[in-house]
């Protein structure tokens, strides 16, 4: 999501500093698991408000760090802050200020929707009354009310889901880790929880999610880091790290092999792409740039079927970051 779009944050109470405060703050973070380091010096920090994406494939140390932020893994190395408290001194306390809503779900399948969030609500020690509201509440606005009385046994993945972030926020937390909220989602699902994570900041929640994919982190985070192989390799805006690669391109794809094989020998400085009989031309997309690439076509008599402008995105800063694409075949995994 273009940075415009986020709520600015808020003014701070009387008495604070105006600086964003952050919610979440990591330096140095390390641990390993016998021989195997699965972070190595991780530093993280999400202003109060925003959401972070932190962006990497299968076995990055993505849930790792979530688990450690959320105190169910104690670091070997390294300190972080969650909410002001250390996690070291005051585990509870950043506790209590947190909702966590783990890759894997933590949906009671035997009992209903509604009973799983009225037990959230008991573990929160909410009154009776004030937990029967807030849970109603909650089913309503992730539409789950016509299902709260099913089994969650029977619900769909996204429903699924959606009762898992849904139980998350039972207890009003102000910062919230999703580990993974839309893998294995449909895309309509997907766009529904982006939905959930855009209204929960627009009501000033920090969020840091884990994700395995770049459009994902390219439409919600206000900061992305990239994690891959236990180390953040790079951290911004989208557009930051968009700027990290080199420009993007121009596709002309044609239909008749002769008519490829002739624009080829014509443009030779060109990369080719025999089997889908496209050509691929270096272009920073701007209206000049093809005003002179068209006109250099025609001088040259090229006259492609497809054109298509392509600027870079985050699969291409993946790609610049790791010499790999992002692995997202290793989804399976
Ligand atoms: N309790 C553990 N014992 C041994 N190894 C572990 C343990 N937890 C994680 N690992 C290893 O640490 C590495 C990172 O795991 P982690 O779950 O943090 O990755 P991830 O980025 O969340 O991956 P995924 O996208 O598959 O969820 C993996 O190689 C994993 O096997
Ligand atoms: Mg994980």
């Amino acid at each position: 999501m273009p940075s415009s779009v986020m709520p600015t944050s808020s003014s701070p109470p009387p008495g604070r500093p105006a600086a964003s405060p952050l919610a979440v703050s990591a330096v140095g973070l390390r641990k390993a698991y016998g021989d195997k380091v699965v972070l190595d010096g991780v530093d993280l920090s999400v202003p109060a408000g925003t959401v972070c994406a932190l962006l990497g494939p299968n076995g990055a140390g993505k849930t790792t760090v979530v688990k450690i932020l959320s105190t169910l893994v104690t670091p070997d190395a390294g300190s972080a802050r969650v909410a002001g408290h250390d996690l070291a001194v005051a585990p509870q306390a950043a506790r209590a200020a947190i909702g966590v809503t783990g890759q894997f779900s933590a949906v009671d399948g035997l009992i209903t929707g509604e009973e799983n969030m009225l037990l959230m609500a008991d573990l929160h020690h909410l009154p009776r009354r004030e937990g029967r509201r807030v849970v109603a509440e909650l089913l309503e606005r992730f539409d789950l009310a016509d299902a709260a009385r099913k089994p969650a046994q029977s619900y769909s993945g996204g429903m699924r889901r959606r009762l898992d972030i849904a139980m998350t926020l039972v207890g009003s937390p102000r910062i919230i880790f999703l580990d993974e909220p839309t893998t294995g989602l449909d895309p309509r699902s997907r766009r529904t929880m982006w939905d959930v994570v855009r209204a929960l900041v627009a009501d000033g929640v920090t969020v840091l999610l884990t994700t395995q994919y770049l459009d994902e982190a390219d439409e919600l985070a206000d900061r992305i880091a990239v994690l891959n192989e236990g180390r953040i390799v790079a951290e911004g805006s989208a557009d930051a790290l968009k700027r990290l690669v080199p420009g993007g391109h121009v596709r002309l794809r044609f239909a008749d092999p002769a008519a490829y094989r002739s624009a080829a020998s014509a443009l030779r400085e060109v990369t080719r792409d025999d089997e889908a009989l496209a050509l691929r031309l270096p272009s920073d997309g701007s209206q000049r740039e093809l005003r002179s690439l068209l006109d250099w076509l025609d001088s040259v008599g090229v006259e492609a079927d497809e054109l298509t402008v392509h600027t870079p995105d985050l699969d291409d800063v993946f790609f610049a970051l790791t010499g790999r694409p992002e692995p997202r075949r290793e989804a399976t995994s």
